[in-house]
């Protein structure tokens, strides 16, 4: 069967990436999470200590690009990928809070974006491959025979990782979470390089109402489609 490319861009906290996974692991396609190196990256430069008062050291940031590989190996028991950086797992380190606070800068600098899609593109060569993130049917993959462009609205994307947080035991406040998700959509939709939008021949997804069934059943309907057409 032939093979394609899946797109899967959106707003965060709207299910892309657990929608993306479980596609991927249906179809026997290879999932990227293009979010975990721009995180893999924030990491890296926590530790190097590239983070000052005065912002970030993007010389220093720019000479060690090179020196950043990034790459994902499935975990054997839950079958889930796991993020590597420079050999070592990553995968819990990269989701913390203090990751998650200092990455919409280092997404937003034109010379990393610039590496990482080069890296994306190259992943994606073989095709059989989905992807999910902001730019991904926009720049990565402009031509992806099949672009979900995934929303829903603030205050369902808030609600939902309110219950994620309290069924953990973690404190959450619902008004907070509320100004995290529009900051972060402002700040995804306003950057110079790269904003996040929907790519003209994008399927929109809108999952403010939708059951996890119903979304899998709208999801394979649109793959079946791309394959066939
Ligand atoms: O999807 P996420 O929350 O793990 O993404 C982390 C950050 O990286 C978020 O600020 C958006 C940014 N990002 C991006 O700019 N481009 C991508 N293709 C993926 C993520």
């Amino acid at each position: 069967m032939k093979k394609i490319t899946i797109a899967i861009d959106g707003y965060s906290s709207c299910g892309k990436s657990t929608m993306a996974k479980d596609l991927a692991r249906e179809i026997g396609y290879i999932y990227i999470d293009s979010g975990a190196m721009y995180r893999a990256v924030t990491l890296y430069s926590l530790q190097k200590g590239f983070f000052t008062e005065k912002g970030i050291e993007t010389e220093a940031l720019k000479a060690a690009m090179p020196d950043i590989h990034i790459s994902f190996r499935l975990n054997p028991e839950t079958q889930r990928p796991m993020t590597f950086l420079n050999g070592t797992n990553v995968e819990e380190a990269i989701r913390s809070m203090e990751v998650s606070s200092h990455v919409s800068p280092i997404a937003a600098l034109g010379f990393v974006r610039k590496a990482l899609v080069k890296q994306q593109q190259e992943m994606g060569k073989a095709k059989g491959i989905v992807m999910d993130g902001r730019d991904i049917g926009t720049v990565v993959f402009p031509d992806a025979e099949l672009k979900i462009f995934v929303t829903a609205s603030a205050a369902i994307r808030a609600q939902r990782r309110y219950d994620e947080l309290k069924s953990k035991g973690q404190e959450a406040s619902y008004e907070k979470i509320l100004e995290n998700v529009e900051e972060r959509d402002r700040i995804d939709q306003t950057r110079e390089v790269s904003p996040l939008r929907q790519a003209d021949d994008a399927i929109l997804l809108d999952n403010s109402h939708m059951s996890i069934a119903e979304q899998k059943q709208w999801l394979t309907e649109k793959f079946q489609a791309a394959i066939n057409g």
